[in-house]
């Protein structure tokens, strides 16, 4: 559903994601890790169209999203790490306004905005305005956003992020029957457990490139040095000395 083909976005000389492969099919829930400033946000971003690569292909269910953005978008949700979203609009408003731009509306849309807006415990807040909403009440909306046109593939850059341990949970039993259902996620993360327990499929990125992919099995297997845990298995792929740093740090 998702194919990666040599995707490449270079800023100046500097390169942020570097001839990344890739492949998701469809009903799969692939996690995507990696440090900060790994190039997680720009593939992400490049997938969703946001952004144009410098070389490299995206396409969505087959569709050639430079070739054919309006189709391949039509495909896709997606919920970006610092979402934008209109203040003086309802929750409910927000919800009709992102199908509407998927020239989706009646009843059926209003029947999902109640369905989804009471799963995030968000509907006695449906008629009021987002400026009133708290972090985490917003993060709730926004990822009620991407589900409200049911797209083929939700992309999703950390929406972890000001959740509470309910909307946590509900975000995992929420995105893991969507792939059930045979719908694809590709997410970023940085907590461990949460990928380790949710995706099928997880890749570690590390300045642009793709170190590792695979099942938990699949980098339990290839990794050095007896590395049985996602989080030993980071460290080590991605640098782990940097914690013991830290201690010389507070001890100087
Ligand atoms: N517009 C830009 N101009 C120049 N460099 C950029 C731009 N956007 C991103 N970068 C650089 O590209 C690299 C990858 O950034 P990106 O946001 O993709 O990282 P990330 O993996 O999402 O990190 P984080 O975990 O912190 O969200 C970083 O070094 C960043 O500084
Ligand atoms: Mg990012």
């Amino acid at each position: 559903m998702i194919r990666l083909t040599g995707l490449t976005k270079r800023y100046g000389s500097f390169t942020a994601v570097d001839r990344i492969d890739l492949e998701v099919p469809q009903g799969e829930l692939f996690g995507f890790l990696g440090p900060n400033g790994a190039g997680k946000t720009t593939t992400l971003r490049m997938i969703a169209g946001i952004l144009r690569p410098t070389a490299g292909k995206v396409e969505i269910a087959g569709i050639d999203i430079a070739k054919d953005p309006v189709a391949a978008k039509t495909k896709l949700g997606f919920i970006p790490d610092r979402p934008f979203i209109y203040e003086k609009l309802t929750g409910a408003e927000f919800l009709r306004f992102v199908a509407g731009l998927y020239d989706q509306e009646g009843p059926q849309i209003e029947h999902r905005a109640r369905e989804l807006l009471a799963l995030f415990d968000l509907e006695e807040w449906r008629d009021e305005l987002v400026e009133s909403y708290s972090h985490g009440m917003r993060q709730k909306l926004i990822i009620s956003s991407a589900f409200i046109h049911r797209p083929a593939v939700i992309v999703v850059d950390e929406p972890h992020v000001g959740l509470d341990p309910k909307a946590m949970r509900i975000l995992k039993d929420l995105f893991r029957e969507y792939v059930r259902r045979g719908h694809t996620i590709m997410m970023s993360t940085h907590t461990l457990e949460i990928a380790e327990g949710m995706c099928d499929r997880i890749g570690i990125i590390q300045g642009g490139h793709m170190r590792a992919c695979g099942t938990m099995d699949e980098l339990r297997a290839n990794a050095t040095g007896g590395d049985t845990g996602l989080e030993q298995i980071f460290l080590r792929l991605t640098g782990e000395n940097a914690a013991r740093e830290m201690v010389d740090v507070l001890d100087a």
